[in-house]
């Protein structure tokens, strides 16, 4: 499949210096981030514990791109207002994060901002299908969450597809993004499957002072440095 759509790019900040966690996001915002990705977790629905909505409120000041906000909490219903209060402009949830899946989209709608669903590697593509009128993007897992660095799981590449498929057959502007092990390789590879955003970490937070590189290669933009 080819397409022509602006790939978004979202670092996940799950890779950045957490010491100096407010320049970090001024230097990818500076570097061309889209969006910056923030990853949220629990340590009991992933084996991982990261940022809280103070966090992300203190972070808010660093940049006006829109803060990709992605829930890995279970029980999330009674979080998704501080997070929205903090600052979140998308907020994404996993369909196994609560008993009411369709009711906590209504809620985040509710408040006026985006809400979006993510896929785990084993959940498949037509979880989506009872809440596409309502949501603004679907993120795609391509590891299984809990930790940056992780290697790409190919067949997810399919699951894009499929959803690619999804989001045309509804006419909507949804975003489709993947998240985990996205790097110069897998990359180009979700751009075919469909996806329109890219969330990186590790790819993107290497090589200190490299970031508007490590973004424009994800992009694909690369060749404009030599046009
Ligand atoms: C994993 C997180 C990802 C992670 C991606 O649970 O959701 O956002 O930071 O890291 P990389 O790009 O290093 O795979
Ligand atoms: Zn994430």
């Amino acid at each position: 499949m080819i397409n022509n759509r602006k790939t978004l790019i979202s670092p996940s900040i799950l890779s950045a210096d957490f010491a100096r966690l407010g320049e970090e996001v001024r230097a990818v915002d500076a570097a061309g981030a889209d969006m910056i990705h923030i990853d949220v977790m629990d340590g009991h629905f992933v084996p991982n514990i990261t940022i809280g909505p103070d966090v992300l409120a203190a972070l808010k000041p660093h940049s006006q791109k829109p803060f990709d906000v992605h829930l890995m909490i279970s029980p999330v219903d009674q979080y998704i207002d501080a997070f929205i209060d903090a600052g979140a402009d998308i907020l994404t949830i996993h369909p196994e994060a609560g008993p009411h899946f369709h009711r906590t989209i209504q809620a985040i709608k509710k408040r006026g901002i985006k809400a979006g669903v993510v896929l785990n590697p084993g959940t498949p593509a037509d979880i989506v299908d009872y809440v596409m009128d309502m949501v603004d993007m679907i993120l795609v897992m391509s590891v299984n969450p809990g930790f940056g660095g992780q290697s790409f799981i190919p067949n997810q590449l399919d699951k894009i597809s499929r959803l690619r498929d999804k989001i045309e057959a509804t006419g909507r502007d949804i975003i489709l993004e993947v998240d985990g092990g996205v790097n110069a390789l897998t990359a180009p590879q979700c751009i075919a499957a469909g996806a329109n955003a890219l969330v990186a970490g590790s790819a993107v937070f290497k090589g200190a002072g490299n970031y508007a590189e490590n973004i424009a290669v994800l992009r694909g933009a690369q060749q404009r440095s030599t046009a």
